[in-house]
């Protein structure tokens, strides 16, 4: 493993993974391939743009042509595809761009991984394919059970991924993670766009009662997860990623505040996600058993998360003061306010 093609480098999670592959491995080069969505943003990657072992080429994963041109170009014998669209609210308003990146371009990356005889194909899933847990925890062999359009191309990605192993033998591994927090999130989730508004003084929109529960790991726990399985996996195999503790989104929503000394009050109760997930919760032994362990806590991880909003203004207000999110915010919360009742 030598060179390796990020898909969906530029986007939260992927720029932290270029970051900490470029500092862990001092032979390795990594190619950004990344179509720029919303999402997607250069300015994750300002710090690595001079790194002679970094390079970016701006194209589509569903568009076969590019994605084979790069990889010839660049040597790539590792793909990691983190490209996707990614938010479960806007999967509720446009489902199309996710079955279109997260099945079609899935399949686009399986197939040039095959014909160009790719050592590693590394898949980045989500412990939303396993859909909400009600009680105990979903290992690995869980079944699939999602609810959302988000989550629904989520598992039909991994689902091909496994057929391209078994079918033809493309060297896949699967990681799925549980929620990410850390720098450079799009302020769209729920721990950025909180952390944000309540830097503003502006209300949290909280969906439905708040007693939903989700596994918030810090982004870096997250991509030495997934280095992990690179070096030590498996082939044809999942592993879960994820502290495997969960937290109510109420008490995410208090330490936020807490953690910048803003008042509670600043919480708003707003209409509930149609299909919300009531509760995520993860197995993480077999990852364990690599020799990969969680470092952060929920709490610490969304402490530092918040600490690091405050701290990189300049970073978020570029976005948020944007046309482009300003709509989005109107569209997905204006009038959604739920009034006490009495
Ligand atoms: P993100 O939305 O911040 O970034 C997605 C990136 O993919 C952007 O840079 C965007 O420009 C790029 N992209 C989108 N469509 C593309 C296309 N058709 N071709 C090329 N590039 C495209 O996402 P993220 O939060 O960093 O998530 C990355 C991956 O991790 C996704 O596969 C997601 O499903 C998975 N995941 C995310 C979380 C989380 O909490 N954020 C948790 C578990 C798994
Ligand atoms: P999100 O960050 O969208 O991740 P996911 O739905 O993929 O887990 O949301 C995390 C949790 O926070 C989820 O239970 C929905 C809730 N949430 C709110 O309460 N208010 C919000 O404005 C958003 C975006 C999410």
């Amino acid at each position: 493993m030598q060179n390796i093609m990020v898909t969906g480098g530029a986007g939260f999670i992927g720029s932290n993974f270029v970051r900490y592959m470029l500092n862990r491995y001092p032979d390795y080069r990594i190619l950004v391939y990344d179509k720029l969505t919303y999402a997607g943003n250069l300015d994750n990657l300002l710090d690595v743009q001079d790194n002679a072992r970094y390079a970016f080429v701006r194209g589509d994963i569903c568009d076969a042509a590019t994605v084979d041109e790069a990889l010839r170009e660049h040597a790539i014998d590792t793909i990691v595809n983190f490209a996707a669209a990614t938010h479960v609210d806007r999967s509720l308003m446009e489902p199309d761009e996710f079955l279109k990146t997260d099945v079609t371009g899935t399949y686009v990356l399986l197939e040039a991984a095959r014909t160009h005889g790719i050592e590693r194909y590394h898949q980045i899933s989500t412990d939303e394919v396993y859909g909400q847990i009600l009680e105990g925890r979903s290992s690995e062999d869980y079944k699939l059970h999602t609810r959302s359009p988000y989550s629904a191309s989520k598992a039909a990605g991994d689902l091909m991924c496994i057929a391209y192993f078994t079918s033809f033998g493309v060297p896949v591994t699967i990681t799925r993670g549980s929620n990410n927090v850390g720098p450079y999130q799009y302020p769209e989730k729920v721990v950025p766009l909180f952390a944000t508004n309540a830097i503003d003084d502006k209300p949290l929109p909280i969906y439905g009662d708040g007693r939903q529960m989700r596994d918030y790991q810090y982004v870096l726990d997250h991509c030495e997860g997934i280095d992990v399985v690179l070096h030590r996996g498996e082939l044809g195999e999942v592993y879960n990623v994820g502290t495997g503790t969960e937290m109510h989104n109420i008490d995410m929503a208090h330490l936020i505040l807490d953690t910048l000394g803003k008042p509670r009050s600043l919480i708003q109760p707003v209409q509930d996600r149609p299909g919300h997930d009531r509760r995520y919760a993860l197995d993480v032994r077999k990852l364990e058993a690599l020799g990969w362990e969680s470092r952060f806590s929920c709490a610490d991880a969304i402490e530092r998360t918040a600490l690091w909003y405050a701290e990189n203004q300049g970073w978020w207000r570029k976005i948020k003061s944007g046309q482009r999110y300003q709509e989005y915010y109107r569209q997905q919360y204006q009038g959604r306010e739920v009034v006490a009742k009495g």
